[in-house]
């Protein structure tokens, strides 16, 4: 059994992201914490339930984590993810808020994985302020986990966000400095330039969203907006090498459950500018070794994209 936490900020690749792990045999997600990003904490938790329940799996635990990021700040990718971050395609059925644990998402994530020593992967698809703050209060928080898979940062000083930063680092940078340079277990990242560069064609999405299940019809909903925004002039520039359909979360995700989906991966040690007047909360890669650091992270440079291709329409199946 593959044990999985995942951390979000439910927008709709999160929403992939999570639809994804839960399609795959073997695989067991221990909990999902919430933390503020594509937008507020109250509707990523919402949009966490709307997902397991069109799933099936409402007998996940769901945490509520950081309403803001280390330095104070909210966040919000309305204008790709929709207001309310699932492209604005409300459920009024949808479940309540009370089903939220009590239990915070920080603490969670470290009980958790003190209960399961060396067994959990922690799947990050969202600013990294929960998972900086679990290194904090437990610092031996990452030596416990088996892996870390991100979503984020940038290996060609491409933004999607700022000039050179990509969302969920520049959303909270001391967040992902912390957890670059903290964390020993194996890290995997799949960064802006990356998901660009391993996009799928519009035609593969036309099919995956036209399986005749609950689960694509919901997709097609929530999505609506994104694919909308995709061929905005704004976005259409953010795009490395041209159009097509990227589930940026999904990538992190399917290396997390398949270990045969990962062909190839640049090992280098990465860290975050926090300073500077264009270049806060961008990724840099120690190509020259010049910083010395012993732990280098795995950045995905080839996958298996047909491997990818059966994850994702497995997913909406
Ligand atoms: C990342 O930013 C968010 O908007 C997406 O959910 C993804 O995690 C892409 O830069
Ligand atoms: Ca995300």
């Amino acid at each position: 059994m593959k044990k999985l936490l995942v951390d979000v900020d439910c927008g709709v690749d999160d929403a992939q992201a999570i639809m994804m792990a839960l399609a795959v045999p073997g695989v067991q997600i221990l909990g999902i914490t919430c933390v503020q990003g594509n937008t507020s904490i109250d509707n990523v938790c919402k949009n966490v339930l709307r997902v397991l329940k069109v799933c099936k799996h409402l007998e996940i635990p769901v945490f509520r984590g950081a309403t803001k990021s280390l330095l104070g700040q909210t966040t919000s990718a309305g204008e790709f993810h929709g207001k309310d971050g699932l492209g604005d395609a409300p459920d009024p059925d949808a479940p309540g808020l009370d089903l939220v644990q009590k239990e915070g998402a920080v603490s969670a994530m470290i009980r958790i994985v003190n209960e399961n020593p060396g067994e959990v992967s922690l799947v990050a698809t969202a600013p990294l302020t929960n998972v900086a703050l679990a290194v904090k209060l437990d610092p031996s928080f990452s030596q416990k986990l088996k892996g870390l898979y991100i979503m984020g940062g940038n290996t060609d000083s491409r933004g999607n966000t700022t000039v050179v930063g990509e969302y969920n680092f520049a959303s909270d940078p001391e967040a992902a400095y912390i957890v670059l340079n903290e964390f020993i277990c194996p890290v995997y990242i799949a960064s802006w330039e990356f998901t660009c560069r391993s996009k799928l064609p519009w035609e593969f999405c036309d099919g995956w969203l036209a399986q005749d299940t609950d689960k694509a019809r919901f997709m097609k909903q929530i999505f609506k907006h994104s694919m909308e925004s995709t061929h905005s002039e704004r976005i259409e520039k953010e795009l490395v090498d041209g159009q097509g359909f990227i589930s940026c979360d999904s990538y992190a995700m399917a290396a997390a459950v398949d270990d045969t989906y990962i062909i190839e991966t640049e090992k280098r040690a990465v860290t975050v500018e926090l300073a500077g007047n264009c270049c806060r909360g961008m990724m840099v890669v120690d190509h020259l070794d010049i910083l010395k650091k012993t732990h280098k992270a795995h950045i995905l440079k080839k996958v298996d994209l047909e491997k990818f291709k059966v994850l994702m329409m497995n997913a909406l199946k």
